[in-house]
């Protein structure tokens, strides 16, 4: 990512903003602030909050979609504020935890093993895998800042969170301890956060490709001052935010789909190129399945097979006086960096367009989003192919999110 440029979706209570050209006690923060690296082993981004007494830090993967803050209770949590959360108490009927879930905990008492205490189910969404753990507060500490320059760390005392358990971390970054959950639920940290210091619901998550730079995600209203006299809330296209009213929260380890942050992606234009596709894809059913949704746990855009292969082929035809190199698992389109220039926005490749609610409205993908370095001069399309029948047909990934 240029360092002039520094991109950042901005979630609001229905709208999502994405910024084309740049891409923040008796004291009461505007706006919280969270520093987020991408792992370059796992491509995880990773965030870290100070939790418990006495504070440690707890490193954590974002998880965009995610419904919650999860951490592992497992091992090494050591608290003097720990309190689970009582069954049938306001905190559980807030996690929308069933009465029947109510549960008694056979070994010896500690966090995350309580009698009569709620539980969720904490996922780790990278691996689909999750079980159930028990819901409960603690304290938190988060930096403040006014937008520009970071403030004082603030805390709030009664967190809410859910105990994982130390085999879900499989699969997570070297070190980290959980997820920190951004979806769209009354128990993730916007909402909590939004909560505690009554601000309005509001985050703006800037992400970057590299390894080398950070990103950061604000809780809180603008402004948003990446760099100085760069306010990234005043850059800002919008689209309205689609709900997928399908829950898939019963349903064991697979997330919650009515969490996640889907757009409304009406066409794929390539080189200003219309891709053709099969439509009725793009829009979600009333089985849920279909649409698009962002997401900071996938790594690569991930395509259903047709919209897959009907980009690539254009890609590559719109590329057609560059050499293709043998493809690179997982993509399905390299090509020789020899014959391919670069730019201020990554290499010079054709600009790929998500056409959002009109023609007009469109999220553009340029070189420095699109395209992965697999090794020495090969450049790939750093799409993959989620094949023919997934829940949702586009996932736009981590790489093309980072704008
Ligand atoms: C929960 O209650 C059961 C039955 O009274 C008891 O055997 C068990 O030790 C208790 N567990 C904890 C963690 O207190
Ligand atoms: C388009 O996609 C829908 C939904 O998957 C499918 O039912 C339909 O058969 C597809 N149409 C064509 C022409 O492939």
């Amino acid at each position: 990512m240029p360092s002039s440029s520094f991109p950042c979706l901005l979630f609001g209570s229905l709208l999502l903003f994405i910024s084309h050209s740049i891409a923040q006690t008796s004291f009461r923060p505007k706006a919280l602030v969270l520093p987020v690296s991408k792992d370059p082993s796992s491509l995880q981004y990773l965030t870290q909050l100070n939790q418990r007494t006495p504070l440690v830090p707890v490193k954590l993967t974002l998880d965009l979609g995610g419904q919650f803050l999860w951490v592992d209770c497992d091992q090494g949590y050591v608290s003097s504020t720990y309190k689970p959360a009582r069954c049938r108490s306001a905190q559980c009927s807030l996690a929308k935890a069933k009465a029947s879930s109510c549960g008694q905990c056979i070994s010896a008492r500690k966090p995350g093993c309580n009698n009569n205490t709620c539980y969720l189910y904490p996922d780790n969404t990278v691996t689909r895998t999750a079980t159930s753990g028990e819901l409960a507060q603690d304290v938190v500490s988060i930096q403040s800042t006014d937008g520009s320059n970071p403030g004082r760390g603030v805390s709030v005392p009664k967190f809410l969170f859910d105990c994982g358990a130390t085999f879900i971390l499989e699969g997570l970054a070297s070190g980290v301890k959980g997820m920190a959950g951004l979806g769209r639920t009354r128990i993730s940290l916007p909402s909590k956060f939004s909560a505690a210091f009554s601000f309005y619901r509001k985050f703006a998550i800037c992400l970057s490709s590299s390894t080398r730079a950070n990103g950061v995600v604000f809780f809180g209203d603008g402004p948003y001052v990446l760099l100085p006299n760069m306010d990234v809330s005043k850059s800002l296209i919008y689209t309205p935010l689609i709900l997928n009213h399908v829950s898939t929260a019963s349903v064991y380890s697979l997330g919650d789909s009515s969490a996640e942050y889907f757009i409304g992606v009406k066409s794929i234009k390539i080189n200003e190129k219309r891709v053709p596709l099969n439509s009725s894809l793009l829009s979600i059913n009333r089985e849920g399945f279909g649409g698009t949704k962002i997401s900071t746990v996938n790594p690569y855009t991930v395509m259903e097979t047709t919209i897959y292969n009907a980009v690539i082929n254009a890609f590559v035809k719109e590329l057609a006086n560059v050499p293709r190199v043998a493809s690179v698992a997982p993509f399905g389109a390299c090509f020789s960096s020899k014959n391919i220039g670069s730019t201020r926005v990554g290499p010079a490749v054709p600009q790929i367009d998500f056409v959002l609610q009109s023609q007009t409205v469109y999220w553009r993908i340029f070189g420095t989003n699109s395209m992965v370095q697999v090794r020495d001069y090969v450049l790939c399309l750093g799409f993959v192919d989620g094949g023919s029948n997934p829940r949702t047909s586009i996932v736009i990934g981590g790489q093309s999110s980072a704008v």
